[in-house]
């Protein structure tokens, strides 16, 4: 029998830790948390991905009567960045929720699994990790490419010969 690790570091800053450019995406995701539309669930999530070309695209989650046909907001962000500027590579992403009492959430906002397999495929156009910033009350989580969140996601590998 043979075992393999599967370990993850994941550093935790604080705001003053931030780069600019960090700072810049978070501060972008926290204003597009205002642009949710969320009437069923209450929960505002905003997100935003800063691109290679300087550009900052948001996102926010738009819901429907028919839920499932409601989209998350970091794929909002991640699409709409794809479609507007198909050959730009996305460097950071950060996703962030508030609460129906318009309180930031006390832990991470991470990605549903359907959004973490569209942030694999984006990393794939763009040929590098997209950097993932999660701002929760303890501090700004961030992960250094999706693979730690999603590891053994389906890839474009699997479908080549
Ligand atoms: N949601 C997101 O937009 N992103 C996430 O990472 C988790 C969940 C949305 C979907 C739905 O509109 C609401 O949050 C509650 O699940």
């Amino acid at each position: 029998m043979k075992t393999i690790e599967i370990a993850a570091k994941i550093r935790i800053l604080d705001e003053s830790e931030l780069t600019l450019d960090q700072k810049n995406v978070v501060d972008a995701a926290k204003l597009a948390t205002s642009r949710s539309y969320s009437p069923y669930s209450h929960y505002k999530v905003g997100a935003a991905c800063l691109l290679d070309n300087g550009e900052i695209i948001t996102g926010s989650n738009q819901e429907n009567a028919a839920y499932p046909s409601g989209l998350c907001a970091e794929r909002t962000a991640v699409f709409y960045a794809q479609s507007r500027y198909p050959e730009a590579r996305i460097l950071k992403l950060c996703i962030i929720g508030k609460t129906a009492s318009d309180i930031y959430s006390k832990g991470v906002c991470a990605p549903c699994g359907a959004c973490r397999q569209v942030i694999l495929e984006a990393e794939y156009r763009n040929g590098a990790p997209i950097e993932i910033l999660l701002p929760s009350q303890q501090g700004i989580y961030v992960i250094n490419g999706i693979s730690t969140l999603l590891p053994f996601g389906f890839s474009y590998d699997e479908v080549t010969e």
